[in-house]
């Protein structure tokens, strides 16, 4: 038998690598540096999307092949939302240094799932710094995970856990009258998506009604539970919104923890964006009560514009953030010495075993910025909220839809017009003011009228921005309204 050759992936010549990794990082930094010369976003074109349904290639095309492709097809076409004036739904910018320490992270390529080593310690000391972010007790557990849609569902199965511990061994059946949560009306679909996962069932979620300020309405909450306890079922979790996906309403989480210590549920929060508020001491009050919570979840990919991803979720009660989690696995046994996980595992708190070194560029940019930086940032983002909410209510031909308690801003086009043909026509403004190029803010329904939404979560805007955005939307909806 003829030996063959043995092969790697790495290099066959390192200078011609290097040349080639110095080359693409000088293109990739003058992308960024020029985002504003070009637009937000663009459709994916349909010869770009013909070239992404090819077979599997049987032998490459080398580095600068797949580079060269790449640039034509991938680079030209991403959401946009690093862009000054991308903010839709609730999306991150990412940073240039936040890009070099995800080059870090792919070079060193360490498993984080656990063992001894050093990303352990580096995310140990980064969910550290969470807890004092949101004031979680310096015991607190915690893990980074994906986004927010995991941390929520880390936290629930907790919570879910915590209410009936015979659960992990007997299932969700044990419950007698099944076991419920509560979230408003205005909460994220994650949760209720979460619920669903953790087998309670759509009705394992009772949705609250919320007052005029988008909040969960208390007194509603306060009936369901009870009503709940009558019919026989068992109340567990009361889900509050730091910051809702709508309107970035905050729900009155002092009441809540009250609520839930008279009543022995679960307190958990879902901060994705707004729990970062309570870094700022100027903004700090609007989220008072999130600290009492047993669990809160948010993401460091919003509104500390981290690159994607990363989200984090901290349980007040170690045992009850393991009992969901906990590796039971022979392969899994930590050891006093070697290589073995070691007191520090991760995987032991979340659903990933294998996972992403997230903390080093948290621990990297932190160090960078400093917190006070950060808090200045998300000022600035909750500032411009409200000069363009103002905007919106001195023009004659806007309408602002919702209160703006935080970084979102609810807004229409009505110029002399009046009723449900308004839906129709800020529908086709929030499309033609994307496809033009001009900004990329994303749409929800209020009261069921069509709201065009601008979220702010990026370090990049300014409020020259948000003028362009106006002038735009009264350009474009007399327009359209004209037309119709
Ligand atoms: C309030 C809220 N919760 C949860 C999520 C889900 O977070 P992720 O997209 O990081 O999974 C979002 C996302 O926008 C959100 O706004």
């Amino acid at each position: 038998m003829t030996v063959r050759p043995e092969e790697s992936l790495d290099p066959a010549s390192w200078d011609e690598f290097r040349a080639h990794g110095h080359a693409v990082l000088d293109e990739l930094l003058d992308w960024v540096r020029t985002l504003r010369e070009r637009p937000p976003w663009q459709p994916v074109p349909e010869e770009v999307r013909a070239g992404l349904r090819l077979p599997i290639p049987h032998e490459g095309i080398g580095l600068d092949g797949s580079w060269q492709d790449f640039r034509r097809s991938v680079l030209p076409y991403p959401w946009g939302n690093v862009h000054p004036r991308f903010w839709g739904w609730v999306n991150g910018t990412g940073s240039p240094s936040g890009a070099l320490a995800e080059l870090a992270t792919a070079i060193i390529n360490t498993n984080a799932g656990g063992g001894h080593q050093v990303a352990p310690y580096v995310e140990g000391q980064v969910i550290d710094w969470c807890k004092a972010m949101v004031g979680f007790p310096a015991d607190a557990s915690g893990v980074l995970v994906t986004g927010g849609s995991v941390a929520n569902l880390v936290a629930l199965a907790a919570a879910r856990d915590a209410g009936e511990p015979r659960i992990s061994e007997e299932g969700v059946g044990i419950v007698p009258g099944g076991a419920v949560f509560y979230a408003s009306a205005q909460t994220h679909n994650s949760v209720d998506k979460a619920v669903r996962l953790l087998g309670l069932g759509q009705r394992g979620l009772r949705s609250i009604p919320v007052d005029a300020e988008f909040r969960i309405d208390l007194a509603a909450l306060q009936q369901a539970i009870a009503e709940d306890r009558g019919a026989g079922r068992k109340p567990v979790c009361v889900i509050g919104n730091a910051g809702t996906v709508n309107t970035g309403a905050i729900d009155d989480l002092t009441a809540l923890a009250d609520l839930c210590r008279s009543e022995g549920l679960w307190f958990h929060v879902d901060g994705a964006f707004g729990a970062l508020a309570a870094i700022s001491d100027r903004l700090k009050p609007l989220v008072r009560g999130m600290e009492r919570a047993d669990s809160v979840a948010f993401d460091l990919h919003k509104w500390l514009y981290m690159p994607y991803d990363v989200g984090c979720v901290l349980v007040r009660d170690r045992e009850a953030h393991r009992r969901p989690f906990a590796a039971k696995a022979s392969y899994l046994a930590r050891e006093a010495r070697g290589a073995a996980p070691n007191d520090h595992d991760p995987g032991s708190l979340g659903l990933e075993l294998s996972r992403e070194f997230r903390g080093l560029k948290v621990w990297m940019l932190l160090k960078e910025h400093g917190l006070a930086k950060y808090a200045r940032l998300i000022e600035q983002n909750v500032d411009q909220a409200k000069y363009l909410a103002a905007l919106a209510q001195q023009h004659s031909e806007l309408e602002l839809m919702a209160p703006v308690p935080l970084n979102i801003v609810c807004l229409r086009y009505v110029g002399s017009h009046e009723g449900e043909r308004l839906d129709a026509v800020n529908r086709e403004v929030l499309i033609r003011i994307q496809e033009r190029g001009i900004a990329v803010p994303s749409a929800t329904t209020l009261h069921g009228r069509f709201a065009i939404r601008v979220a702010i979560t990026n370090h990049r805007s300014r409020r020259e921005d948000f003028d362009v955005l106006v002038g735009a939307i009264a350009e474009i909806g007399r327009e359209v309204a004209a037309a119709a």
